[in-house]
């Protein structure tokens, strides 16, 4: 019935509001921690972007009167949940920890992919062409920066973690390494 699907959009949309603001927190936590000048900017640019998402979702419940309400979007508590842990996990700057966070950002980014994409195709289905608009312009955005994480781990990030890898295997005092020790079972 199509009052059932209008009002299933209306509780998408109170999860994506919730989501969104939840990974808003997270990336300006996040932000503080990455090194990479690239992943930087990367997050900074998303945080923006996202700051303009909330706003989409709010004129998206306003389109359907319904209000945010207290709905909390599970996923992404669980999604920041484990990023939080594996960022805690580190020892510090630098680009493993980098890795990390883009490792817990593309997850993210997925979820609000996914997300979108269930949302605009209720919203297609119910004539709702103002919010299909609307949400196909950050569904891009999600996905455009799922892209970008990528081709930033790969041009910034990657050489220096390897090669942070080595230097680290590397004795002090650039003796040649010793022949790596086997336990014994
Ligand atoms: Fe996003």
């Amino acid at each position: 019935m199509e009052s059932e699907v209008r009002e299933l959009l209306g509780e998408q949309l109170k999860d994506a509001y919730s989501a969104e603001k939840q990974a808003l927190r997270c990336m300006q936590k996040t932000l503080k921690m990455a090194s990479a000048p690239a992943l930087r900017e990367g997050i900074q640019l998303h945080i923006e972007q996202t700051q303009v998402q909330i706003e989409r979702v709010e004129q998206a419940m306003e389109k359907l009167e319904i209000r945010p309400g207290r709905k909390v979007c599970e996923a992404m508590r669980g999604l920041i949940e484990e990023a939080t842990h594996e960022i805690g996990e580190q020892d510090g700057k630098g680009p493993i920890l980098d890795l990390v966070i883009v490792a817990g950002m593309q997850r993210i980014e997925h979820y609000e992919i996914a997300a979108y994409g269930t949302d605009i195709a209720l919203a297609k289905a119910l004539g709702e062409n103002e919010l299909v608009e609307l949400l196909t312009l950050t569904l891009e955005e999600e996905k455009q920066t799922d892209l970008k994480l990528t081709e930033v781990t790969e041009q910034h990030i990657m050489a220096a973690a390897m090669g942070a890898d080595e230097a680290a295997e590397e004795p002090a005092g650039g003796k040649k390494p010793a022949p790596a020790r086997r336990k014994s079972a």
